[in-house]
């Protein structure tokens, strides 16, 4: 009887686990996989006997945890061309959708979408995010603002993850604005969330988390607080669109919650980064809607090392703010905009985009017991990974143990 059902040899090992210092790089280095997960992972020298179904030399190529992007809206309908045209003409995000457009002009394209259609153009934007060496993904609803139509969203997310080899999130992100038939009553329709359409997504269990936006164009905190205590009630774990164009307190407001993270942020106060520090929050940074917005001030980078508030990396995919379906040009956007790390961003897009999920106990890094959910690359150094635009490296995507299709 063999012990593992495959051992991959000669391999440059970037483990990325917490424990170890920079990638948790194994020079000549092994990884045996068994049931889904991984059994051992170190040096070849070290390798305890036992016999392997498989065996595959790999050649020195590198090898990382498979991608994690832990904040996408990429099921939609619709194209958001004509805003950016408007924005580049110096109209911004607010003023559009003051005016009906922005989320609201994706809500009118979404609802009269069909859901066959919603997944049909769902589908290639997963696979553009496997072909990088993504095997989790976070997709929020938010474009239906009813109860009809956020169901289907989500039903959408999880027929996506039953179709592919991918883990798909589902959150919910009913509170992304206000929709029109509420217009001027923003807090009878946080009641319509809380009382109908959470206790519907919690009973089918269509949603992983409970996402709102705080914002002056979206909802107050006080009307988020009151939708997080009904979340909470439902065993929902919760995070939040925090500071994007403002401080609302949002990073305060999600700490105060146990968020799992606190997205955006550029307009964060040290008050809230300590916040977050303290409830142990992750601070998901969004380089490609900072980009596409053409905005200034970027999130509290210094601040949010300085207190060891974990840093997670995601594309928010979105046809809004962020028309970029490709966390490695958000690993690179990261860098060059922000000033993060290769290394931030390469464990901002695994270990990390795994605890902003609630994941992190079982991926995210190269440890034993984890999915065997590997990115095997043609790269010389993964700092690489954080440096390429649009040049694909990845040379095999391995998902809870079995190679995964083209
Ligand atoms: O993450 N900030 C709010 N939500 C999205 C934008 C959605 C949209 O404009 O369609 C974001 O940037
Ligand atoms: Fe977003």
């Amino acid at each position: 009887m063999a012990d593992w059902d495959l051992l991959l040899t000669d391999a440059r090992v970037a483990t990325l686990a917490a424990s170890a210092p920079e990638y948790g790089e194994i020079g000549d280095g092994a990884i045996a996989i068994a049931d889904g997960s991984i059994a051992w992972v170190g040096p070849q020298k070290d390798r305890p006997a036992g016999k392997s179904r498989k065996t595959r030399s790999l050649g020195g190529r590198w090898i990382t945890p498979a991608l994690i992007d832990c904040h996408t809206h990429l099921v939609f309908a619709g194209d958001r061309s004509q805003e950016f045209e408007q924005r580049l003409n110096g109209v911004s995000y607010e003023e559009i959708a003051k005016t009906g457009g922005g989320i609201l002009s994706t809500v009118r394209a979404t609802r009269a979408a069909s859901a066959k259609e919603l997944f049909d153009t769902a589908l290639p934007r997963v696979r553009a995010l496997a072909a990088e060496g993504v095997a989790t993904l976070e997709i929020k609803s938010g474009y239906g603002l009813d109860v009809k139509n956020e169901l289907k969203m989500l039903e959408v997310a999880r027929r996506l993850g039953e179709s592919t080899d991918l883990t798909i999130r589902s959150t919910l992100l009913a509170a992304h604005t206000v929709p029109p038939e509420f217009d001027g009553k923003a807090d009878d329709y946080i009641d319509l969330i809380g009382d109908e359409l959470l206790p519907e997504v919690s009973k089918r269990g269509l949603a992983d988390a409970v996402d709102a936006y705080c914002e002056s164009i979206a909802f107050s905190a006080p009307q988020i607080a009151k939708l997080f205590r009904q979340a909470i009630d439902f065993d929902l774990p919760v995070k939040l669109h925090a500071d994007q164009l403002s401080d609302g307190g949002g990073a305060e407001l999600a700490a105060y919650f146990n968020a799992l993270s606190a997205d955006h942020l550029e307009y964060t106060s040290a008050a809230g980064v300590e916040a977050m520090a303290a409830a142990g929050a992750v601070a998901v940074l969004l380089p490609g809607a900072f980009l596409t917005l053409g905005e200034t001030r970027r999130p509290p980078i210094e601040a949010l090392r300085a207190n060891g508030v974990p840093i997670a990396v995601a594309s928010d995919c979105n046809p809004g703010t962020s028309p970029i379906c490709s966390l490695r040009n958000a690993m690179m956007l990261a860098s060059r905009l922000f000033g993060l790390t290769p290394l931030e961003c390469l464990a901002g897009t695994t270990r990390e985009a795994a605890r902003a999920l609630g994941l992190s106990h079982d991926r995210g890094t190269l440890e034993v017991g984890k999915r065997a959910d590997v990115a095997i690359w043609d790269i010389s150094h993964p700092r690489e990974l954080a440096y390429w635009i649009g040049t694909p490296q990845l040379a095999e995507l391995i998902i809870g143990g079995h190679t995964t299709g083209p």
